[in-house]
């Protein structure tokens, strides 16, 4: 039976994690949160590897609060880049298989057609930087590894952009929505079946992969469909970046190409708007 840690697992992709961990029921879940165990802490790791005979870890703890890493870049090292290598280490020396989620924003936005694995990244914030430095000290330090990156990531659990919209809409009666910012949403859900399809398979194809759902859209046409599901009536206006001022950059194309996860899995992935609304539904 495999047995796996899922560190970070208060956050949001942990809790979708929880959610359908009984549909699993051959793998053994351990789930812990930065104050049982903490990424950043070795001695912990080892501790907590070497009593609970565990063979595979999903690392969600990260340090994602994209804008705030810009004034905070030293907290999102630790996390991102310090944990991520420190968890590489721990899990090379106790041979567990390592499971690590990544972003679209380790690419700079400046390309057309969706990327890949293999296309050179380029990160525009300090976040995107993060991250790309803790996947490195991954391929570096722990060969037996799976770096998923995925994007606009959602679900029913902490702070998204599709729960975001719904406060908005409580408290407005007119919002404006970046139009020119283009990507593929992921509800967490999806995401995390797909992780522990790999656990299941036992799967020895090691690599960095891409996976969102299907199809392309901005946040404005992300937004318009929320509301449209969700039947809020609300005027949503399309802005342009440059009108909308963050401390951090955002690509302007992040679209992830999945033909390799597909093809290595035998993947069919949900269409994005079919996704969002069976999570509209069950909110
Ligand atoms: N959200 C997105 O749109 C998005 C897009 C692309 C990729 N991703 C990636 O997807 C993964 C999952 O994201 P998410 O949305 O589930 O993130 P999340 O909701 O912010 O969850 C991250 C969790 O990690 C915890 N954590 C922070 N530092 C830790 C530490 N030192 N040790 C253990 N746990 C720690 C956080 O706890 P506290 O909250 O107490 O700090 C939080 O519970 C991340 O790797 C993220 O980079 C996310």
């Amino acid at each position: 039976m495999a047995r796996v840690l899922v560190t970070g697992s208060d956050g949001q992709l942990g809790m979708c994690l929880r959610e359908i961990q009984s549909q699993y029921p051959d793998i053994s879940f351990h789930f812990t949160n930065k104050n049982k165990l903490d990424i950043t802490k070795k001695r912990e790791l080892n501790s907590f590897f070497s009593s609970n005979k565990i063979n595979w870890c999903i690392n969600c703890a990260a340090y994602t609060n994209v804008d705030k890493a810009e004034e905070e870049p030293d907290s999102a090292s630790l996390i991102n880049k310090k944990g991520a290598e420190i968890l590489a280490e721990v899990t090379n020396t106790q041979n567990v298989t390592l499971i690590h989620v990544s972003t679209d924003f380790v690419f700079d936005g400046k390309q057309k057609n969706p990327y890949t694995e293999n296309d050179r990244t380029n990160p525009i914030n300090i976040y995107g930087k993060t991250k790309l430095d803790g996947e490195k000290s991954i391929v570096k330090l722990n060969q037996n590894h799976f770096i998923i990156r995925t994007s606009w990531l959602y679900s029913k659990y902490k702070s998204n952009f599709l729960k975001t919209m719904l406060k908005l809409a409580t408290e407005k009666n007119k919002i404006n929505v970046v139009s020119d910012q283009f990507g593929s949403p992921t509800n967490a859900i999806d995401l995390a079946h797909v992780i522990l399809k790999l656990i299941l398979v036992d799967s020895k194809s090691y690599g960095i992969y891409h996976f969102s759902n299907e199809g392309v859209v901005s946040w404005f046409e992300f937004a318009k469909t929320i509301f449209k599901e969700k039947q809020i009536d609300i005027e949503v206006n399309p802005i342009k970046t440059e009108n909308y001022i963050t401390l951090a950059k955002r690509p302007l194309y992040s679209v992830l190409d999945k033909t390799k996860i597909k093809e290595t899995f035998n993947l069919s992935i949900p269409f994005w708007k079919d996704s969002l609304k069976e999570t509209i539904s069950k909110l």
